[in-house]
């Protein structure tokens, strides 16, 4: 199963304005069909309380909202059977489960603490990342503060504006031996 972690950054790696979670506010109207469009292709979408607990989406038709959180009876009458669910697992076991599920593709949609989560658990196979040209100075950015090490390959990029947003994948280089 590939695990994939999405977000828009500004180019100074910004997830948030100043801290304001309303990232749909700046980030760029291409780049909003397109994350709306892998919300909706997504059949396992991986997400963090925080998040949901600001913007509590409803999940597709046919696909699965995993909210990671510690805290399941907060959340209990939000679970909707087969569409939402609240899981207190680690993300080794949330990886496990799904894998040994057959699913194929995991998408995780942040926010920072969770992405970071997994990236701490060298458990992300494929980053894909939106550069806003933008810069905010302060924000939130999109791994928290963590001693992290992950060297990435850059698989594609895409110019989708004239400003110049660009739509990149990276996929996470597991063998370091093979980096000079
Ligand atoms: N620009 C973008 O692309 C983008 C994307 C997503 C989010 N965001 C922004 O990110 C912000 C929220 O991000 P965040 O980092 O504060 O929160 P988050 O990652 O959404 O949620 C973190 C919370 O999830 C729970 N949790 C359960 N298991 C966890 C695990 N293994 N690792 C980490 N957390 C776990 C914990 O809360 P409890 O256990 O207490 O419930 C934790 O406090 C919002 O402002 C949102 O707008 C931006």
């Amino acid at each position: 199963m590939k695990t994939i972690v999405i977000f828009v950054t500004t180019l100074d790696g910004k997830i948030t304005k100043w801290g304001d979670p309303h990232v749909f506010r700046w980030s760029s109207a291409e780049d909003q069909k397109y994350f709306k469009k892998m919300w909706a292709e997504s059949r396992l979408t991986i997400m963090g309380s925080a998040t949901f607990d600001f913007d509590p989406v409803n999940p597709a038709p046919n696909t699965l909202l995993v909210i990671l959180t510690k805290n399941l009876a907060k959340y209990a009458d939000k679970v909707i059977p087969g569409q939402i669910e609240f899981s207190d697992e680690t993300p080794a076991q949330i990886h496990d489960r799904f894998h040994s599920a057959g699913y194929e593709q995991m998408l995780v949609v942040g926010g920072p603490h969770v992405a970071t989560s997994f990236f701490a658990a060298n458990l992300v196979d494929e980053l894909w990342l939106t550069l806003e040209p933008k810069i905010f100075g302060t924000g939130g950015n999109f791994a928290t503060e963590m001693n992290l090490d992950v060297n990435l390959q850059l698989m594609s990029v895409e110019k989708v504006n004239e400003r110049g947003t660009l739509i990149t994948k990276y996929s996470v280089v597991k063998d370091t031996t093979a980096i000079s």
